[in-house]
C-alpha cells in the first residue's frame, strides 16, 4: 500500500490497495494514514454496496444520517443524489457531517455511483493546518470558547433545504436539534489541535451576541477557505473518498446542471470532543 500526499496540506492518495480485499495489517496501515492525513482518496476500487458496508464495519461503527434518504440496498447507506432535473445539490456549501450531534461523526466514506461527464468535484479543507497557521493572538482569543452547531436552519420546517427542489428527498424535519462543542479540540487520534467550527452548521459562539459571533466566525471561515488549506477531488468511476469529520470540511461543486450525480455515503460514529 502506498500513501502519497495529494497536495501539501490537504489529503493523500492511497494506491496499491483494494478496500474490499485488504488484510488486517493493511487495515491498520490505513488507520495510521487516516490519522496522519484526515482525508484519503482511492481510485479504481471495486466497492459494491455490500463491500462498502463491510469496509465501514471493519473500520468503525456506522451511524445513520437523520435527514438523507437511504439506498435501496441498505438503510445504513445514505444517498447523495442529484437528478438531471434538480437545481440544488446536497452539501453544496462548506460543512462537516453531523457536527450538530452531541457525539459528532468520526468520518464519512463516499463512493461514486453515477457521475456527470464533467464537474461535480468535492472540495476539502484541512482544519488542523488552518488552526496551526492562525496568528497567536487569535489562538488565545479562541481558548475556552464553545460554539453552537445546528441543523434547524437547513432541515427544520422553515429550513433552507425545504425551499429547494431537494425537499422531497429529505426527511427528519422533526429530528432537528443543536449541540455545543469546543471551538478548538484535541483530535482524539492524532492529538493535533483542530479548529472545530464550520459554515454549514456552526451558528454562534456560546454566550456571545449573534453579530459578534458572526464577525469572528466569518473571519475564521475566510482563513480556512484559503487555497493553502484546501483541495479539490475529481471523481472517476471507482473513486472513493474517506474523510475525518473532526479535522476537515467538505463541499460538493454544483457545476453540472442537467446531468445526474449519485454518491453513496456511510458515516461512522465518533466520540465526544475534548477541548484542546
Ligand atoms: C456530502 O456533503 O457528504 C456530499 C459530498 C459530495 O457529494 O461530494
Amino acid at each position: 500500500m502506498k500513501v502519497t500526499p495529494f497536495s501539501p496540506n490537504c489529503g493523500a492518495v492511497v494506491s496499491d490497495l483494494q478496500l474490499a480485499t485488504m488484510n488486517d495489517a493493511q487495515l491498520e496501515q490505513l488507520r495510521d494514514a487516516f490519522t496522519e492525513h484526515g482525508l484519503l482518496f482511492f481510485r479504481d476500487q471495486q466497492l459494491p454496496p455490500e463491500e462498502h458496508l463491510r469496509f465501514a464495519n471493519r473500520f468503525g461503527k456506522i451511524v445513520v444520517n437523520k435527514f438523507f434518504k437511504t439506498t435501496e440496498e441498505s438503510p445504513l447507506i445514505a444517498e447523495v443524489r442529484k437528478e438531471k432535473t434538480q437545481q440544488t445539490n446536497i452539501g453544496g456549501g462548506w460543512h462537516t457531517d453531523h457536527s450538530y450531534d452531541d457525539i459528532p461523526a468520526l468520518g464519512s466514506i463516499l463512493v461514486a455511483r453515477i457521475l456527470p461527464e464533467t464537474g461535480g468535484n468535492t472540495q476539502f479543507a484541512n482544519l488542523a493546518a488552518a488552526y496551526d497557521a492562525l496568528p497567536n493572538t487569535l489562538k488565545t482569543r479562541l481558548e475556552g470558547l464553545r460554539a453552537v452547531h445546528s441543523n434547524t436552519h437547513l432541515y427544520g420546517e422553515n429550513g433552507l433545504y425545504r425551499f429547494t427542489d431537494l425537499k422531497d428527498q429529505l426527511g427528519g424535519m422533526d429530528r432537528v436539534g443543536d449541540a455545543t462543542h469546543p471551538v478548538v479540540i484535541t483530535h482524539p487520534q492524532s492529538g493535533r489541535k483542530v479548529l472545530y467550527v464550520n459554515p454549514g452548521h456552526t451558528i454562534q459562539f456560546e454566550g456571545w451576541e449573534f453579530d459578534k459571533s458572526r464577525e469572528l466566525l466569518d473571519e475564521l471561515y475566510a482563513h480556512v477557505a484559503q487555497p493553502q488549506f484546501t483541495c479539490s477531488f475529481n471523481w472517476q468511476p471507482g473513486s472513493v473518498t474517506f474523510w475525518d469529520n473532526r479535522c476537515t470540511w467538505h463541499q460538493a461543486d454544483n457545476d453540472y446542471q442537467g446531468q445526474m450525480r449519485l454518491m453513496h455515503r456511510i458515516t461512522l460514529q465518533g466520540s465526544e470532543l475534548e477541548a484542546a
